[in-house]
């Protein structure tokens, strides 16, 4: 199927539709960085992904918002469908993907302006009119918790925030444009154990409204927050289910990944 992905801004407001990662393979030159892997994220869950470091975790949140795209010598195989349009399929709009599927990283990334144009901006680039944008800060900015403590200072440099606050408005930027999935890479492992509380609890609290794909090196993390987990090794996903039952029983390879971790 080929159509092109259109951008309707209003869209985020449906309940949150899932994605379909199908048989997807990453080769750089010669390296092959994930190999076959298919799994379905349902519409409003959590799903986490976990694995050893190297093991493709990144690599495959990238294939879902085309981040390879551009990269010397990548090559992405298979189809990720979302609506019923594949994202690999021919005509589809990469723009028109990164805004229904949001990326939050390790490292906060605002952007060098003050802490409502980081909302702001993205907002106006998107389309929304003027009229609704102050109402649509002040949303997000409650979502991710952060209004009470910035309310007085919304025109000062959001590079002044503390690191989890930084990520924090990070994630409420990512929000703001009401995408469907959100694709989070370990977005609490370079914070302190407050603030990565906090970021947990703001992840379950999207569940219903947004699909979530968390990247976590925590077992218990992932265990705490996710519906359903995926386990990665060497590339290929050894294992994907609802996360209580992986952690009763999985493949032996698998159980003692989530009973000893990775030792990173
Ligand atoms: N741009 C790239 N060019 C070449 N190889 C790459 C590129 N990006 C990633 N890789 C390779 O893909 C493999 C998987 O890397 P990836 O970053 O996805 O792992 P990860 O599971 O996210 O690890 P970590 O837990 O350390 O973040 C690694 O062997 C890495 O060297
Ligand atoms: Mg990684």
């Amino acid at each position: 199927m080929n159509q092109v992905l259109e951008l309707d801004p209003y869209v985020g407001e449906t309940p949150a539709v899932g994605l379909r990662i199908e048989e997807i393979s990453v080769r750089v030159g010669k390296h092959m960085v994930l190999e076959g892997v298919s799994m379905d994220l349902p519409g409003g869950k959590i799903s986490a992904l976990v694995g050893p470091s190297g093991s493709g975790k990144s690599s495959l949140l990238r294939v879902l918002n085309r981040l390879w795209d551009g990269i010397p010598r990548a090559r992405v195989e298979g189809a990720v469908w979302y609506q019923g349009v594949n994202l690999y399929g021919r005509g589809v709009d990469v723009a028109a993907v990164r805004s229904r599927i949001g990326m939050v990283f390790q490292r906060p990334t605002p952007f060098p302006k003050s802490i409502v144009q980081n909302i702001s901006l993205p907002l106006a680039v998107h389309g929304y009119p003027r009229s609704e944008i102050a109402d649509r800060v002040q949303a997000s900015l409650k979502t991710v918790g952060l209004w009470d403590e910035v309310a007085n200072r919304l025109g000062t440099s959001a590079l002044a925030l503390s690191g989890g606050q930084q990520q924090r408005l990070c994630i409420a930027r990512a929000l703001a444009i009401q995408p469907d999935i959100l694709l989070m890479d370990e977005p609490a492992s370079a914070l302190d154990p407050k603030s990565r509380g906090r970021i947990d609890d703001l992840i379950l609290s999207l569940r219903d409204a947004v699909t979530v794909l968390l990247v976590t090196h925590h077992l218990e993390e992932a265990e705490r927050v996710s519906d359903r987990l995926g386990v990665l090794m060497d590339g290929r996903l050894q294992a994907f289910g609802p996360t209580q039952e992986l952690f009763r029983s999985a493949p032996e390879k698998v159980a003692q990944y989530l009973r000893h971790g990775s030792g990173n």
